[in-house]
């Protein structure tokens, strides 16, 4: 179970997010937004720790709301939670789509930056490298990911349950990898100043906004939250515990310490490799992949690209497929329509949602930014 835990919540957040963290939010103290969203999350992980105990049925916050509070607390928090898991697996999505595209990169294939990023992105990638604006653009690996995802759950989630171990230790040994050997290219100069002072940057979006000092951490630990996401999948395997009422309340707070202590090491480790400030362009897609090439290490670039790749995958799987058994619960509820509830004849799965997600999730992973 907590192996399920660690599964779902490493993700896109440590493996891109922490770049774009970094260098628009907070620099080397990025760290500390992991702490400070870590706090955040323990409090949230706890009530979950409870309800889970309390009520140890599937379904997740949705369920603990219906049971607690009723029908119209149940309503909203499951919208919460499909919103959530969309987002969620959306930005996974792009996240998924930087690795890949640095993957193949690594292979010499590589894919038109009008194909790789949304039309916001791709308007930066044209100005910021002198060239000629895209008529059109699109995130194409974003999408075609999502619907191989899609596809693998309207099938059935059977298979994909032992891959997930295995991916699961693929990550895991990534993370590790990363703070081993990356600690041994630390340049201690990247983390001074630790929190650089207060100054005015032009975002992802465009727009300025202050950034690093004590407000960069606080914006930074926002950035960063969605990297926590995944703990709270634990409490909808409580069906499948040998003792739910201790099992799933432990799996989720030793889950959610073990990420948080392999973010804030790695993030270290991101910072002290390249300067936050160098953390720009194609870096942001892939950046701790990137901080291994910038320190001439293009066999750990390798396997870290690999292991995103791959891993990446499994954070999708856990989403999407929450995401379709929240719809679930809910129309056998009778809070949404019949729609959402109706079974495939052969694969036994909730088909029409799930395409309707797959739609929903490819749509927007390939047309806006991280
Ligand atoms: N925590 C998950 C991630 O970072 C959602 O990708």
């Amino acid at each position: 179970l907590t192996a399920i835990g660690i599964g779902a919540i490493i993700g896109g957040g440590i493996f891109v997010l922490t770049g774009t963290a970094a260098h628009y939010h907070a620099g080397p103290a990025l760290a500390l937004s992991f702490v400070v969203a870590g706090i955040g999350c323990v409090f949230a992980a706890l009530c979950y720790a409870e309800f889970a105990s309390m009520l140890p049925v599937e379904g997740s916050a949705y369920a603990y709301a219906y049971g607690t509070v009723g029908e119209m607390f149940a309503w909203l928090i499951g919208w919460g939670l499909i919103l959530e898991y969309a987002m969620g697996a959306m930005t996974v999505a792009v996240s998924w789509s930087g690795y890949f595209a640095k993957l193949l990169h690594l292979f010499h294939i590589e894919i038109p930056f009008w194909l790789r990023n949304d039309p916001f992105s791709a308007a930066k990638y044209a100005t910021d490298n002198g060239l000629a604006q895209p008529g059109f653009a699109m995130n194409l690996p974003a999408f075609i990911i999502v619907w191989v995802v899609t596809l693998i759950l309207v099938k059935g989630i059977k298979e994909a349950a032992s891959a997930n171990n295995i991916i699961v230790v693929l990550k895991v040994s990534a993370v590790l990898f990363v703070i081993i050997v990356g600690a041994f290219y630390v340049n201690q100069a990247n983390w001074t100043p630790f929190v650089p002072a207060p100054e005015t940057v032009t975002g992802e979006d465009g727009n300025p906004h202050t950034a690093y000092g004590w407000g960069g951490i606080i914006s930074g630990a926002s950035a960063i939250f969605f990297a926590y996401i995944g703990f709270d999948a634990v409490s909808t395997q409580a069906g499948e515990a040998i003792n739910p009422k201790k099992d799933i309340p432990f799996a989720i707070i030793a889950s959610l310490l073990v990420c948080t202590a392999l973010y804030i090491f790695v993030s270290l480790v991101l910072t002290g490799m390249i300067n936050y400030k160098d953390i720009v362009g194609d870096a942001l897609k892939a950046p701790v992949a990137y901080a291994f090439e910038k320190v001439g290490q293009t066999w750990a670039v390798f396997i870290i690209t690999t292991a995103a790749t791959v891993g990446l995958i499994s954070v999708m799987l856990v989403m999407m497929l929450g995401q379709t058994r929240i719809f679930l619960g809910m129309a056998k509820d009778g809070l949404i329509p019949q729609f959402f509830c109706q079974i495939h004849p052969t694969f036994r799965t909730p088909w029409k949602s799930t395409l309707l997600v797959g739609a929903l999730v490819s749509t927007v992973a390939c047309f806006t930014p991280i």
